[in-house]
């Protein structure tokens, strides 16, 4: 199955996207981790995206399409995967278009802006593997530190209460768009998000017609 998580900034795309990757065994591309970790180890296109991504600003269309073709490209997308916070322009769902790539299904996952502002400011990362959590709905055993690497967890810099704004701005101006466009297409399905992990999960493989 080829998929592509639509949502707010914190709705629960990377999450989701974890759990559906166990479930149906296929690899979830997530634009972010990867310009994280381009970021993280100082390479041309990292230092490229840094002041777009701590300002809350979107990374330039050409950037992401560099990247997109060539994560596509690799062997273990041959038989599904889960885009997960890409497209976020029309320009790059366009893009996708133009490269031949075929969608099933473009799951929305709906969350207020107010949720989402408490979800964000909550968030902790893992520093070493960017393993994600969050203070009370989803705790690592110890404080502040990682349960799979026993990293350090910290604050996203784009987590900061203003930067969130910002994000949410742009979201609603630049991506919110294609949920229009996926619906034109007859691919949209939306799912609330405002409950539990575990609620916007089940309501998922019931939209996608898989069983738990
Ligand atoms: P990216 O990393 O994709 O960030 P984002 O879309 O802003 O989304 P988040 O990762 O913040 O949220 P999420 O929906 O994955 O939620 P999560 O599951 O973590 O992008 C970062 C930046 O990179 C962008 O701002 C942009 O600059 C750039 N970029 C990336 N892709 C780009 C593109 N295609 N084009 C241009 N620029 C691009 O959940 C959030 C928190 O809530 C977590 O702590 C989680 O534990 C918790 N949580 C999740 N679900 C629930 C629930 N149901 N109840 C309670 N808590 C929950
Ligand atoms: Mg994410």
């Amino acid at each position: 199955m080829n998929l592509i998580l639509l949502g707010a900034p914190g709705a629960g795309k990377g999450t989701q996207a974890e759990i559906i990757c166990d479930k149906l065994n296929i690899p979830a591309v997530s634009t972010g981790n990867i310009l994280r970790e381009a970021m993280k180890n100082g390479t041309e296109m990292g230092v490229r995206a840094k002041s777009f991504i701590d300002s809350g600003a979107l990374v330039p269309d050409d950037v992401i399409i560099g990247i997109i073709k060539e994560r596509l490209a690799q062997d273990d997308c041959k038989n599904g995967f889960i885009l997960d916070g890409v497209p976020r322009t029309v320009a790059q769902a366009e893009a996708l278009e133009e490269m031949g790539v075929q969608i099933d299904k473009v799951v929305d996952i709906e969350v207020l802006d107010d949720v989402i502002i408490q979800r964000l400011s909550g968030r902790r990362v893992c520093s070493a593997c960017g393993a994600s959590y969050h203070t009370t709905a989803k705790p690592s055993a110890r404080p502040d530190t990682c349960d799979r690497c026993n990293g350090a967890l910290i604050v996203r810099k784009d987590d900061e209460p203003s930067t969130i704004r910002e994000r949410l701005k742009v979201y609603h101006e630049q991506t919110e768009p294609l949920v229009e466009f996926y619906r034109a297409r007859g691919k949209l399905v939306v799912v609330q998000g405002q409950e539990t992990v575990a609620d916007t999960t089940r309501l998922l493989f019931e939209k996608l017609g898989v069983s738990l």
